[in-house]
């Protein structure tokens, strides 16, 4: 190989990818313009700003540094790079509301959904769900197949602690995060912040303030509330139109 051809291929290979990571997404990204609510289609004409409330901040802290960036993605890809907002659960829930009209909270992932945190969680592999729903999809597991777990914070204690444990889920491959909890013996009545359904005889599982944040900010992950019609995904828009 000449020493040209050498360098034009050495210049392709990490040029290219050079140019999609880097290049393309800083530039796309570095002005992000806010999204607006739209009169004529949405009744109001104020930004959009994501709700979210918790411990996000300290979260995503403990959720860096347990790694759960490595199988787990935040990341709700636009449809026509992926096929997400088909998945049940991911991208939002369709559904009906109490009055029995139908409701579509399914959505694409946009800049400002990671408002809070100081680096986006967008996750290197998706070897787990993505977690952009999360805390959404834990409610509804508490109402329907998992009532065990009484509220979505023991919900996600649980699987926390010993993600095998679940029903069905006997093969998760989801590392235990036991170092987040503490056990010790249970003295009188014992505590009432305890983990119903963890330890053993005699024993008691209480969450640290680590594991409080890391429930708290999987919790927030609900993207279930009023986003302008422009980025409101619904497959029957167009007819609608
Ligand atoms: C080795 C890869 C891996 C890592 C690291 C990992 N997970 Fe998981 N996770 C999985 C897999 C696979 C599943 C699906 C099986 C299951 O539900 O247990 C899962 C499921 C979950 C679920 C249930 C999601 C649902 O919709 O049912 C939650 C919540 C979760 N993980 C949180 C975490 C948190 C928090 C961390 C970091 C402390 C983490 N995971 C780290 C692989 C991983």
């Amino acid at each position: 190989m000449s020493f040209k051809a050498f360098t034009l291929a050495l210049m392709f290979s990490f040029g290219i990818p050079w140019l999609m990571i880097i290049v393309v997404p800083f530039s796309k990204m570095r002005h992000v313009e806010p999204i607006y609510f739209t009169e004529e289609a949405d009744g109001r004409d104020d930004v959009y700003v994501p709700r979210r409330a918790g411990r996000i901040a300290n979260g995503a802290a403990i959720y860096a540094a347990n790694g759960c960036y490595i199988c787990h993605t935040q990341l709700i890809r636009p449809s026509f790079a992926g096929s997400e907002l088909g998945r049940p659960g991911w991208a939002g829930f369709k559904e009906q509301d109490d009055a029995g009209i139908p409701v579509d909270t399914r959505r694409e992932t946009t800049p400002f959904d990671y408002v809070g945190e100081s680096f986006a969680q967008i996750g290197l592999m998706r070897n787990g769900p993505d977690l952009s729903n999360v805390g959404g999809r834990i409610e509804r597991y508490v109402k329907e197949d998992d009532a065990d777990a009484k509220t979505p914070e023991n919900w996600l204690f649980l699987h926390l602690y010993d993600p095998r444990k679940k029903v069905k889920a006997y093969w998760s491959t989801c590392p235990s995060q036991a170092h987040l909890f503490t056990t010790r013996n249970v003295y009188g009545q014992g505590s009432p912040d305890a983990v119903p359904g963890l330890g053993g005889e005699g024993e008691e599982v209480l969450p640290t303030d680590q594991a409080l944040a890391l429930a708290s900010y999987l919790i927030s992950m609900k993207k279930d509330d009023a986003v302008p019609y422009s980025i409101n995904y619904r497959r029957d828009k167009k007819k609608a139109e």
